[in-house]
């Protein structure tokens, strides 16, 4: 596709000046070559494959949009929203909730409710027209098929006992609100639960707009903090905010694992500043996987991981690990005060002050339940620290080593690839001194271009960027 792309970075800035897709403000990436200078693009945020049928939006950030192109770009745009606001959705749920009989329509073959009137239009989709009682209408995520494509929606749902932890833990750490973003399973919940929490959802599939009400759902894309409803969708989210004043709001989140952190962790910040009066006690919980913690930590260090193993219903059984689930949960709450569910073995480590897995063993030389991958790990002396159980002390890497390893010093073995930018060995990419000089000359060049139209914004800048 790229055969001499070395990699793709996203550009975190303000995307107020970006083009626009239908999903909102497109994200400045830059991508890495071998032997060409990197260059940086526009595509969409919220598709991560532009060869699919989601969204194909793409522009070298070097090349001016013609005026006839940005014009057809914004009649895509215009075209692309649903045939029905949220406000129509909601009136429709009202009007079908007042319909006699305790069951109500749904058309998987449209996607949606059927008020009696309009059962005829669905007449030849009969076999895909399924009831559904009233009382199912609050759990829509068990209605809707799942699109569990991971370039977009990665739609894959917690099961009922982490769901259930969820609610009991969000109850026993007496929040008052619960933001849940790309969580339709816990907003279910919380709602249909007995206890005050106040539960708000926001997500990317426009679905939900059928059977959730404006002021508890927004359509809404994470990754560029785009509300679908503009300002009126903003202002009742913003209601949500305010009436968490002198609660506690858990902003709660279960991103797709291909989402960029540094862009979700821009949007939170950006969800938080909304809050009026500003002073908002909240805290972060975030659904991720343990080998991505580096990655999760970097865009946001006030999480830490904690030991829970998180279970999906609709998981592909190939994907899930030998050793259980590979996906954790994060948060800025203090690990003690997290209890962990001794049913499904869990313990609390005196030492470490935190709740551990069975597997996860105290080691008294690390001072710490080592383990991050659901097995026991084993202490190495010459390493000074805990290492997976089926690596080895190599004698040639002079450090423990999966077993069928290429070391380091042998002839062929793998060479230590230097910073993409400047070839440096002793960093990467991302921390290159000279790539915040590079993009600090992109930026003054795209600021003084500001004024101009959009389409000429970008016309001073070189075709490409010489480093
Ligand atoms: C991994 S699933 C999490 C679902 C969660 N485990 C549950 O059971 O409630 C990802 C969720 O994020 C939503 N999503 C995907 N891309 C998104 C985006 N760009 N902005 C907001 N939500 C998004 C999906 O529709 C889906 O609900
Ligand atoms: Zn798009
Ligand atoms: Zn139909
Ligand atoms: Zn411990
Ligand atoms: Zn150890
Ligand atoms: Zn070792
Ligand atoms: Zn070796
Ligand atoms: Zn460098």
């Amino acid at each position: 596709m790229y055969p001499s792309s070395r990699g793709v970075d996203v550009c975190i800035e303000g995307t107020e000046h970006h083009p626009e897709c239908p999903h909102g403000p497109t994200l400045l990436f830059t991508r890495y070559y071998e032997s060409k200078p990197l260059r940086q693009f526009y595509a969409c945020s919220a598709y991560r494959d532009r060869k699919s049928d989601g969204c194909s939006f793409f522009q070298w950030a070097d090349e001016p949009t013609r005026p006839e192109k940005e014009a057809l770009r914004r009649q895509i745009n215009a075209l692309h929203r649903p045939r029905r606001t949220h406000a129509e959705n909601e009136e429709r749920l009202e009007n079908l909730s007042a319909e006699e009989g305790n069951a109500v329509r749904y058309c998987h073959q449209c996607e949606t409710l059927l008020p009696k009137k309009e059962r005829k239009e669905h007449a030849e989709h009969e076999d895909r027209v399924q009831m559904i009682s009233k009382n199912r209408l609050r759990y829509p995520s068990q209605i809707l098929t799942p699109r569990d494509d991971d370039k977009s929606y990665a739609q894959y749902l917690f099961n009922e006992e982490s769901v259930e932890f969820f609610l009991s833990m969000l109850i026993e750490l007496e929040f008052s609100h619960v933001l849940c973003i790309g969580c339709p399973t816990v907003h279910e919940a919380v709602v249909a639960s007995e206890s005050p929490l106040q539960s708000f959802l926001l997500d990317l599939d426009y679905r939900y707009t059928q059977f959730w009400p404006q002021l508890s759902f927004q359509e809404f894309n994470l990754f560029n903090c785009h509300f679908f409803d503009g300002a009126k969708g903003e202002a009742n989210f913003k209601r949500f905010l305010k009436s968490a004043k002198g609660g506690k709001i858990a902003f709660f989140l279960d991103p797709p694992f291909g989402g960029l952190s540094e862009a979700i962790s821009s949007t939170l910040a950006k969800l938080k500043s909304m809050a009026r009066p500003k002073a908002l006690h909240s805290e972060l919980f975030w659904v991720f996987p343990y080998f991505l913690e580096k990655q999760l930590l970097d865009a946001c260090p006030s999480l830490h991981m904690l030991d829970y193993k998180i279970g999906y219903s609709n998981y592909p059984k190939s994907r899930n690990s030998k050793r259980g689930s590979h996906v954790r949960l994060f948060t800025s709450v203090n690990a003690e005060k997290v209890v962990l569910p001794a049913s499904e073995g869990y313990r609390f480590c005196t030492r470490c002050k935190r709740y551990s897995s069975q597997e996860n063993k105290h080691c008294t030389k690390c001072k710490a339940c080592p383990s991050k991958d659901g097995r026991t790990y084993v202490h190495c002396n010459l390493c000074t620290t805990c290492v997976k159980p089926d690596w080895i002390h190599c004698p040639s890497c002079l450090k423990c080593m999966p077993v069928s390893h290429t070391c380091e010093a042998e002839e062929g073995g793998p060479v230590k690839v230097g910073c993409h930018v400047c070839g440096d060995v002793s960093h990467k990419r991302r921390d290159c001194p000279r790539i915040g000089v590079l993009f600090k000359r992109k930026q003054r060049k795209r600021k003084r271009g500001k004024e101009q139209p959009a389409s000429g914004k970008r016309r001073n800048e070189p075709s490409v960027v010489n480093v």
